[in-house]
């Protein structure tokens, strides 16, 4: 049985992950953390970590960047792996973050689907067999309350095909800045937000005579939520610092 903290307990995700731990026999969450006060679960909820009373083998964070530095600290002070799937993580906090995994485990993805891991392995094929005659595009598809742009999967999914290609590529976000020809060396990321999408994502090489197209669809919120429970079973005994990802956990599994 792997006992969690839920950060973020109250939220979409929070709550997808709280109905799979109900399900399962391996999983349970003794407490949670979160701004919102509602009642909706059958475990205390804090808004404070100082008052956390219960002991548990890791923490799941999908909340908000205002929570990520508390959350380092908290975990530090309990020596807790931590599974961080925030998105929106960058600059100084970013580097707190890599400063953290001095001192404990921490697993970090954006995209907990292991179908948007395989997508990164076939991206990084891609990029080396046509990265020099396509032009690269990625478009993100999410819902109308998504905050950050463009999305964290939408930023690994630029930096596999980055590590993959001879030449440094530019990533443009907004072509209305500049009134130019593109360019071979861009990475157009464009974000789509509307309605109730979870998360799309699709990479086009566009060549002369042909477009490859790689996508993934994300049909429901479990997908990421099972994805988690699986990271925090992965983490739960871990007591080596140090940072973890989809391909670590990946790599357990097969
Ligand atoms: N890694 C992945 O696979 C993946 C998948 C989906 C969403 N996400 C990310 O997870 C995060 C949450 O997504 P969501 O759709 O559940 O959002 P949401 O807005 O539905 O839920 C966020 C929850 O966090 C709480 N919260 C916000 N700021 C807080 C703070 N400072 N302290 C404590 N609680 C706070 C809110 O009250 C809310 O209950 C986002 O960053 C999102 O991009 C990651």
């Amino acid at each position: 049985m792997t006992k969690i903290i839920m950060s973020g307990c109250n939220g979409r995700m929070g709550q997808a992950i709280v109905r799979l731990a109900q399900n399962s026999k391996k999983h349970s969450i003794v407490a949670g953390y979160d701004a919102n006060p509602e009642k909706k679960n059958d475990f205390p909820v804090y808004s404070d970590f100082a008052q956390i009373k219960e002991a548990a083998d890791v923490m799941i964070d999908f909340s908000h960047i205002s929570a990520t530095s508390s959350l380092l600290t908290y975990c530090k002070s309990q020596k807790l792996p931590l599974v961080l799937a925030t998105t929106g993580i960058s600059g100084a906090l970013e580097q707190e973050v890599f400063a953290a995994t001095q001192a404990i485990p921490i697993f970090k993805s954006s995209n907990t689907s292991l179908g948007i891991s395989l997508l990164l392995s076939l991206v990084r094929k891609a990029a080396r067999v046509l990265g020099e005659t396509s032009d690269i595009e990625i478009i993100e598809k999410h819902h109308n309350q998504k905050v950050d742009a463009p999305s964290g999967t939408a930023l690994v999914i630029a930096d596999a095909i980055k590590s993959c290609l001879d030449y440094e590529p530019e990533y443009i976000y907004d072509r209305t800045k500049e009134q130019k020809k593109r360019e071979h060396k861009e990475i157009g990321i464009h974000a789509v937000r509307g309605g109730n999408i979870i998360g799309d994502h699709e990479v086009l090489f566009i060549g002369s005579n042909e477009t490859i197209s790689i996508g993934h669809f994300a049909q429901s919120r479990e997908l990421f939520a099972e994805g988690a429970l699986k990271a925090a079973e992965f983490m739960k005994n871990k007591t080596t610092p140090g940072l973890y990802n989809m391909d670590d956990l990946v790599a357990s599994i097969i």
